[in-house]
């Protein structure tokens, strides 16, 4: 991996996304979740302290080596356990159905072929288990669609991979999740990247 992409975007990621409104964000989506959850995208840890306290184990999944050292402090703090497990969501090394939650916040725009990293997701939870998501994606406004659409060629290959013009809603439901509840709409900030996805998804 480039410097650029090891030391540089991580720390940029962090700085973006460690703000109190999303963090309010975070609290809300994690709540509910319990027991054994898979987190695809485990970045620097920044959900590690909302979680709530009936979550024993966190299976992390992210193939950012930079991350777990930058989440150092919050790894200290947190009364969680946090086992990496693998480097890429669409391998997750864990038994299927072997997880009581999944977590997701503002990963699903940066992997590559997304149906098969939710299809994993969906693979390693139990029946019944939820997805939690909070997640960037695609507008609903046709005008600000086609923008996402114009931009993303030229803004993702210096922001590892992420999208502005995933349809997040449309990818978990062609995962075979029941969505449960979801509130996708444009919040404050950056026009292209703050429509935002957020809910719980059922594994039937
Ligand atoms: C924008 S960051 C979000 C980090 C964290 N989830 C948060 O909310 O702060 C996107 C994360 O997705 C991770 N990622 C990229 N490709 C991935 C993949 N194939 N599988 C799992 N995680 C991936 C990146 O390494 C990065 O940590």
């Amino acid at each position: 991996m480039s410097f650029y992409g090891e030391h540089v975007l991580p720390r940029v990621t962090e700085w973006i996304l460690d703000r109190p409104k999303i963090e309010e964000l975070r609290r809300e989506t994690a709540r509910g979740l319990h027991g054994d959850v898979v987190e695809i995208g485990f970045g620097s840890g920044l959900n590690l302290p909302v979680l709530p306290p009936e979550v024993r184990r966190v299976h992390a999944v992210d193939p950012d080596r930079t991350g777990p050292r930058l989440a150092a402090e919050r790894l200290a703090h947190s009364p969680v356990r946090v086992d990496f497990v693998g480097l890429d969501g669409r391998q997750i090394p864990l038994d299927a159905a072997s997880m009581d939650g999944a977590l997701s916040t503002f990963t699903m725009c940066s992997i590559p072929e997304l149906d098969r990293a939710l299809a994993e997701v969906h693979r390693v939870l139990k029946p019944g288990a939820r997805l939690h998501f909070l997640e960037h994606g695609l507008s609903d406004d046709p005008e600000l669609a086609r923008w996402q659409r114009r931009v993303t060629p030229f803004y993702s290959p210096f922001a590892g991979g992420c999208r502005f013009d995933v349809p997040i809603a449309e990818a978990i439901a062609r995962a075979g999740f029941e969505l449960e509840e979801l509130d996708a709409r444009q919040r404050r900030g950056p026009k292209l990247g703050a429509f935002l996805y957020q809910g719980i998804a059922r594994k039937p």
